[in-house]
């Protein structure tokens, strides 16, 4: 029998278009000039149908969405309290490339944030690790929750490491804090070039459809991440993955999700569902902005709130 879900998926793409507000990440010209009229939506249920719409077979870069997998194999390499040592838990409130610290331990506030993130990167492998040896985890990591090889777009990794100022500052002020022990300038490139990775929406929904089965790979029934950290994820994504915005995302949205300011958000709610959208033009939080009204329309048709 025909599924009725990628014509609904088509419904959900199609109420969305119409909205024209926001403009696509500016900070570099690759993102600023990408074009504004691609848009997608991918499904991928816990035991293992994917559907998508649209352009799903459009690639852009996976940017702070890598943040939720980086901060999971941060927990498996150097195990959580380790991690918990260097990086808390609670939403700053702030925006994602703020240049803050908590006041007493010193730990970035959170593994979404900047800060938290490139702390995160920094505690894959092992201290002694290269940010090539850290970026070829992850990158093996990412291509077997999408269930094909990805690829760093270099364009992007070099638009972004030849401007990484502000990172560059939080990279150094990590290290004068302790908190990283490794070369600043690599845990900053390796931070770049995890975020420069390529992604379709069927990808992203295909990972976040393994977050939401407790780590185990909907298709191919292997643990890709371990069901202790995937509990830690999912929770810091409820409370920080859209940073200033978390708390309009939970209200209308309710599930566990995390976005990029190349427009992609990923949603993965335990035991149901992945879900992933892509629209380039952003919020003032640099969310995607039809990416959040197509969340808030799946999240409404399908019961997919928490409460
Ligand atoms: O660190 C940065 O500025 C970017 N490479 C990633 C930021 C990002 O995706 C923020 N999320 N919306």
């Amino acid at each position: 029998m025909k599924s009725p879900i990628p014509d609904y998926l088509r419904v959900v793409l199609e109420n969305a278009r119409p909205v024209e507000s926001g403009e696509p990440a500016s900070y570099i010209d690759v993102l600023a000039n990408a074009d504004t009229s691609k848009m997608a939506v991918a499904l991928a249920t816990v035991d293992g149908h994917l559907y998508s719409a649209g352009d799903d077979q459009v690639e852009f870069s996976i940017q702070s969405i890598s943040k939720a997998f980086v901060y999971a194999l941060a927990i498996q390499d150097a195990g959580l309290p380790r991690v918990l040592e260097k990086i808390g838990v609670e939403p700053s409130g702030d925006a994602f490339n703020k240049l803050s610290l908590e006041r007493v331990t010193n730990r970035p506030m959170n593994p979404m944030i900047n800060a938290g993130a490139i702390a995160a990167h920094s505690l894959v492998v092992g201290p002694d690790a290269t940010a090539e040896q850290r970026v070829e985890r992850i990158l093996a990591k990412l291509s077997k929750l999408a269930g094909r090889q990805l690829h760093v777009d270099e364009a992007v990794y070099e638009a972004e490491f030849r401007d990484a100022n502000r990172n560059m500052g939080i990279g150094y002020m990590l290290k004068a804090a302790g908190i990283i022990s490794c070369d600043p300038r690599e845990a900053v490139r390796g931070y770049v070039r995890q975020c420069a990775i390529n992604v379709n929406v069927r990808d992203l929904a295909m990972m976040a459809a393994t977050l939401g089965n407790a780590g185990v790979h909907p298709i191919s029934g292997e643990e890709i991440i371990p069901h202790h950290s995937v509990r830690q994820v999912l929770s810091v994504m409820t409370t920080c993955g859209m940073y200033d915005a978390a708390g309009d995302w939970v209200s209308n949205v309710g599930i566990p999700a995390k976005s990029g300011v190349a427009g992609g958000i990923i949603g993965a709610l335990p035991g149901q569902v992945g879900l992933a959208v892509f629209s380039p033009k952003l919020d003032a939080r640099g969310t995607s902005v039809r990416g959040v009204i197509m969340c808030e329309q799946l999240s409404r048709d399908m019961g997919l709130h928490m409460m």
